[in-house]
């Protein structure tokens, strides 16, 4: 075989292997369905976002936020929802503020979503797989935003699994009656 003719078939494998990777996260997130009824759990904080000028908005059940006032892993079914809104800019196109010096919120542009549920979660390798939990994202119509690397979502959530993968872990904590 020339060398050239090994590089191609190598470089093909490399490709098929990252497809490989990619395929079951992606069809992974199909198992979640846009949550209709978020607005009836608890908007348990916002957060300002410098960064991308975004406000956010997050939801998730009192069963959730109960579990989390525990310290313990948050239930099967629970299903937390992101709201993402372009921050309200002013004519330089900063972010404006309201008196207590929080983002005011502009247009809805999409939804992040995370859910889990007993045995989900089990067809990924340990490098990739977060406990039982699946992500999504979805445009402001609500279908799904299928230009997200979902791949992503598991890979930066990594990190937090001593509170089972949830960044604002504490702030349910705090929001739990
Ligand atoms: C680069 C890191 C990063 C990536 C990639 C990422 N997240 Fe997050 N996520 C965060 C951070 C940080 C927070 C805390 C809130 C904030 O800053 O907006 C968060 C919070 C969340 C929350 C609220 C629960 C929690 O963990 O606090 C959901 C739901 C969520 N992300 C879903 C997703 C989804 C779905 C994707 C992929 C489409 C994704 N995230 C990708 C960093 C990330």
């Amino acid at each position: 075989m020339t060398i050239r003719s090994y590089l191609i078939i190598a470089s093909a494998a490399a490709a098929l292997a990252a497809l490989a990777i990619a395929a079951p996260v992606r069809a992974g997130g199909d198992k979640i369905a846009f949550p209709e009824s978020h607005e009836a759990g608890v908007l348990f904080t916002t957060v300002d976002r410098a960064d991308n000028k975004q406000f956010r908005e997050f939801y998730a059940s009192a069963a959730a936020l109960d579990a989390a006032k525990k310290g313990e892993p948050l239930p099967s079914g629970t299903v937390i929802t992101m709201r993402q809104y372009a921050a309200k800019l002013d004519a330089q196109g900063n972010p404006e503020k309201d008196a207590n010096g929080r983002f005011l919120k502009g247009n809805l542009i999409g939804y992040a979503i995370m859910e889990k549920r007993t045995g989900w979660g089990s067809e990924y390798p340990d490098n990739v797989r977060n406990g039982e939990w699946e992500y999504q994202a979805f445009k402001p119509d609500k279908t799904v935003n299928t230009a997200a690397n979902l791949g992503a979502c598991f890979n930066c959530h990594k990190p937090l699994d001593k509170q089972d993968y949830v960044y604002l872990y504490d702030k349910m904590k705090a929001a739990a009656k």
